[in-house]
């Protein structure tokens, strides 16, 4: 197989605390609240970054200025540049037909796909089912690749790897050494296991990242103390760092979500549906899981950039996910 061009380049860059005017004290309060790098400074406005960091309006104004001439906005990229990636995609079965038709043939590379829904929704089973098939030959509509895994809930089960490995005709045993795990136990922690995870797939072939749940941690933190803007910096932040993965690895980012009151809100809150919206605008396919009879499960995709919203049925049995029997 032909070597897959990388498609982001790392520079060596300008840190925080290498802009005029910031010491150490106001670079630490600027990194606790996620703005720990200088394009999302370069990005904020005045009036937040100073409530955030406690620091006047004015030297508000003068970071942001001096974060923009530094900052690495990227540049600008030809259609034809774009198409060429976009022909590196590749897709990953989720283990039924009608949820991969539903996402036009499966989960896309250099994607961020979310599964959303209630507990026991199946959004872990889905994790565990996805990391066994991303193993898979691509015959079998898999990427026969290494998995990386954050688990921020401790819900990861070998036991239910076997099941799904056998289900497929797998060797568990290799599958099970293809799939690495990491516990995230903290919102900062899962946030760092990324920039872990582009160091770890350096020349290796890891096609599928899990983050099985994003939202836990902030959700719980946020709930207990700090800023919402706070949190919904690091989860921005967070959500690009993913995508950057997906594109340097030509691989699919796959994301769980729980949702509380109402599935448009993800925070608890009904007044402050802002995580959900930063989740929402990231993540590029959104599904939304309900629990029905017997196993069943009805999965609805959300608002897709060129797909029609639908739903279908899948099921959740022993042997992991599939199409109910029709
Ligand atoms: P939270 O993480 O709590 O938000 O839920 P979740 O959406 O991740 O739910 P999860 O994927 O853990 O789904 C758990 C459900 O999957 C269980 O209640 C069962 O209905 C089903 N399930 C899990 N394992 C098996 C199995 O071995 N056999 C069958 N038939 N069903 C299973
Ligand atoms: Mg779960």
């Amino acid at each position: 197989m032909a070597k897959e061009e990388k498609t982001v380049k790392e520079e060596k860059k300008v840190e925080v605390e290498d802009l005029p005017g910031v010491g150490e004290a106001t670079a630490e309060k600027l990194r606790e609240n996620g703005y720990d790098d200088i394009l999302s400074l370069a990005v904020a406005s005045p009036k937040d970054l100073s409530e955030l960091a406690g620091i006047g309006e004015g030297a508000a104004v003068k970071i942001i200025a001096s974060a923009r001439k530094f900052a690495d906005v990227g540049n600008f990229e030809s259609g034809e540049e774009i198409m060429k990636r976009r022909q590196l995609v590749k897709k990953l079965t989720s283990g039924s037909k009608n949820l991969d038709e539903l996402i036009g043939g499966g989960l896309e590379t250099q994607s961020i796909t979310e599964f959303f829904g209630e507990f026991g929704s199946g959004k872990t089973q889905i994790m565990q089912q996805l990391a066994v098939n991303a193993t898979m030959p691509e015959e079998m509509g898999g990427f026969n690749c290494d998995v990386l895994m954050i688990d921020t809930e401790n819900t990861f089960r070998p036991e239910r790897i076997i099941q799904m490995a056998k289900a497929k005709g797998l060797d568990p045993d290799e599958t099970l050494r293809r799939i690495q795990v990491a516990r995230a136990y903290n919102s900062h922690h899962q946030i760092l296991l990324v920039e872990k995870a582009i160091e770890e797939a350096k020349g290796r072939n890891i096609k599928l990242l899990i983050v099985d749940s994003l939202t836990s941690h902030f959700r719980a933190e946020f709930m207990g103390r700090g800023s919402l803007a706070g949190r919904q910096q690091m989860l921005n932040r967070h959500m690009h760092d993913l995508l950057k993965f997906g594109l340097l690895n030509n691989a699919v980012i796959a994301v769980t979500n729980q949702v509380s009151a109402r599935p448009d809100v993800f925070f608890g809150d009904p007044t402050a549906p802002i995580g959900g919206n930063i989740v929402g605008h990231t993540a590029t396919f959104r599904i939304y899981l309900r629990k029905s009879k017997a196993g069943r499960r009805i999965a609805r995709l959300i608002d897709s950039p060129n797909l029609p919203e639908g739903e279908v049925v899948i099921q959740v049995t022993e042997d992991g996910i599939s199409d109910p029997p029709s």
